[in-house]
This record gives C-alpha cells, sequence and structure tokens, in this order.
C-alpha cells in the first residue's frame, strides 16, 4: 500500500523538514506534492534526492490525496484544513487551530496514540506545541511510575519555532552587534540576539501568554487532566532545539536513580545524565536529531516526592515534523488511513 502525501506549508521550517523526514523514515508515499502559498509557486524544495516544485495549496484539488501533512499556519488551517478533510483527506495539522477541540485527537503517538481510536470524526488530526511534545514525551512514563501531581516549567526556546522569518532576525542582529549597525525588532518584540525574552505569544487576563498557556492545556489533554501545570516561556538566541528545565511533583514516592532508569527505557527518550563538567545535552548537540534528551535529574527538595530535570528536544523535528510524520506511521499501522484515490 502506498499513499499520496500533500505537504502544506513546504517552504517554512517545519514543511522543509516534514519532507526530509518523510524521506528520511521511507514513508510509504507513491507520490508527494509540495504546497504553499501562491507566492512560492514554481520554487524547488528538496525531497530525498530530488527536486519537487511547489504549488499552490489554494489551487490544489485534493480529491485523490490520503494525508495531507499541514505545517502553514493557524489562520490557513482554519480555513483549509475542515475543506481538505471533506475531499477524503486526512489532515494532521500542526498549528494551534484544532488542538483543544473536543473532537479533534491531539497525538504524540509514544504518549496517548490510542486517542485515535476515539475516532478521527473531523478528520483532522493535531500535533501539539512544540514545547508540549518533548515535555510529555519524558513526563508520561514518570506518571505511569509515581502520578504526576504537578509539573513546572520555565522553558528556553530557540527561534526556529517562531518560522524562518525569525531565524533572520536572530541572523541579522547578530550581525548588526558586530558591525555596529542599528537593531530594529521585527518578529520578536525586543532584541533577540544577546538576550532573551521572557514572551511568546499574546498575554491573557491571567498573565501567562497564550504559548505558556498551550503547554497547560495540551499537557492535560494528551496525558491526564487532572496534573497541574504552570508554565514560563522564554525565547532565547539558539536557532534550534528547545530546552526545558522542569520540577515534578508526584503522589508517591520516586528516586532520581528510578527515574532515570525509568527513562532509559522509555520509548522516544535519550538520557544524558553525568554529573561533570559536560555530561548534560545542549540545544545544539540536540539539533538534527530525533530523541528527546532529558539530563541533569535529581531530586527536588522543595516538596514532598519531587525531582527537577532539563529536557532537550528539536523542536522542529519532535516538536513539530517528525511527530507529525509519527502520527501518519501510526495511522497506517492501525489501518486508519484509508486511500482516498
Ligand atoms: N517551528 C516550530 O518549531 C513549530 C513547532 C510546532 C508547530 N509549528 C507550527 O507550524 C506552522 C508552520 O511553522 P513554521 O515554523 O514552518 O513557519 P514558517 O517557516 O514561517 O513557514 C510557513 C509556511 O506556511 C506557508 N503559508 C503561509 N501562508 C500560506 C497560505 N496562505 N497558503 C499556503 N501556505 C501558506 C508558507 O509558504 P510561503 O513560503 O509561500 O509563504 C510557508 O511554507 C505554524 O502553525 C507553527 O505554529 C511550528
Amino acid at each position: 500500500m502506498s499513499y499520496k502525501v500533500a505537504v502544506a506549508g513546504a517552504t517554512g521550517n517545519v514543511g522543509r523538514e516534514m519532507l526530509s523526514i518523510l524521506a528520511e523514515r521511507q514513508f510509504p508515499a507513491r507520490e508527494v506534492v509540495a504546497l504553499a502559498s501562491s507566492r512560492s509557486v514554481g520554487v524547488d524544495v528538496s525531497f530525498g534526492d530530488s527536486l519537487l516544485k511547489v504549488k499552490a495549496l489554494e489551487h490544489y484539488d485534493f480529491r485523490g490525496t490520503d494525508l495531507c501533512l499541514m505545517s502553514a499556519g493557524g489562520a490557513v488551517s482554519k480555513e483549509w484544513s475542515p475543506k481538505i478533510a471533506a475531499q477524503g483527506c486526512i489532515v494532521i495539522d500542526n498549528s494551534s487551530q484544532w488542538r483543544m477541540d473536543r473532537e479533534v485527537p491531539l497525538i504524540v503517538p509514544e504518549v496517548n496514540a490510542d486517542a485515535l481510536d476515539g475516532g478521527i470524526k473531523k478528520g483532522i488530526i493535531a500535533n501539539p506545541n512544540c514545547s508540549t511534545a518533548q515535555l510529555v514525551v519524558a513526563l508520561k512514563p514518570l506518571h505511569d511510575a509515581a502520578t504526576i501531581k504537578r509539573v513546572v516549567v520555565a522553558t528556553y526556546q530557540s527561534v526556529s519555532g517562531a518560522g524562518k522569518e525569525a531565524m533572520d532576525e536572530l541572523f541579522s542582529q547578530t550581525r548588526a552587534v558586530f558591525v555596529a549597525d542599528p537593531i530594529e525588532p521585527h518578529i520578536f518584540p525586543k532584541r533577540i540576539a544577546f538576550n532573551v525574552i521572557p514572551h511568546g505569544g499574546t498575554f491573557l487576563d491571567s498573565g501567562y501568554t497564550t504559548e505558556e498557556f498551550k503547554i497547560m492545556v495540551e499537557t492535560q489533554k494528551i496525558l491526564d487532566p487532572n496534573i497541574l501545570v504552570s508554565a514560563t516561556c522564554v525565547r532565547v538566541p539558539v536557532f534550534i532545539s528547545h530546552s526545558e528545565a522542569v520540577h515534578i511533583e508526584f503522589e508517591q514516592p520516586i528516586t532520581a536513580e528510578r527515574a532515570r532508569a525509568i527513562l532509559r527505557e522509555a520509548p522516544g527518550v535519550l538520557v544524558i545524565d553525568k554529573r561533570e563538567d559536560g555530561g548534560y545535552i545542549t540545544p545544539v548537540e540536540a539539533a538534527g536529531e530525533d530523541a528527546t534528551y532529558v539530563s541533569r535529574i535529581r531530586k527536588d527538595p522543595s516538596v514532598e516526592h519531587g525531582l527537577a530535570m532539563w529536557i532537550v528536544s528539536d523542536n522542529l523535528r519532535k516538536g513539530a515534523a517528525l511527530n507529525a510524520v509519527q502520527i501518519a506511521e501510526v495511522l497506517i499501522n492501525r489501518k486508519l488511513l484509508k486511500r482516498a484515490a
């Protein structure tokens, strides 16, 4: 069985990564179509050893296409995902548009693939926020072992999480610092080069930002609605990979040694945790990798049963494109992806 797959947003950070992961994992596609805005029609994007000519999403006929991996932003997804699904094509969407919709499964395959068995009523499956994905991959096996009550997380998020123009902004501002040019922030609200910004998305009445709120509610939807979560999201001048400093409070006792042993066996997790100089992972080392890395596992003495740890993953891969392709693989394995053609 092989499938016709469209990648919508193929010229973007996530879309390009999707194309490369589909090729790397030899996804059973008989044809892959690259779609973006009409601005990009005719542009070449790489798919394995070949090049694909980009077509316009708005003029593409989805009849006969089995699967659409969508990474073109919330507004485009809001308009197009229902229309695409109505043509018999399953959409796996990377935006936040559908994540909290009760009829849309929000999936991280290592954590809650079974939620797909509840049905794909709208023909849309949501991929979580990049910071949520890596967090729940590490939390799930610990939750199974000792029941998590509460999570406090501070993120150190790379600029690629805000799109390709955000990466250009870090590059041009860094250059501007060295040549003493004036710096005008465009994508980020303040200068990002040689700085950190405690703000992602927009502010809510609660004082949290939308980026923080997403981590809080998505973790509950994917893992367990009883887990209390508080997040602080910080943008840092790193190109790829998000890092997270995480404090976890459990119902039952769990030692750092036991957590390390559990995480070593957990799907999608790699533990790098030597208590010595350099015995932990940094974002530069996680870039281009599939794993969610966990380091600095230690007791949190501020609560009765607590652990602290450092979690790092490539936000464009596990945080977006890889997770989407893994969802597609689950659909195939569970015979949930019917050929449209
Ligand atoms: N970056 C991450 O770590 C990450 C993680 C999880 C989820 N996401 C989500 O994934 C989505 C894409 O993120 P990104 O970082 O890849 O952004 P990006 O680099 O800015 O790319 C945006 C893509 O959307 C396309 N697009 C824009 N308007 C369109 C339209 N009207 N019709 C069709 N295509 C259109 C763009 O095509 P043109 O080049 O033609 O403009 C481009 O291919 C966003 O919803 C984002 O929130 C990102």
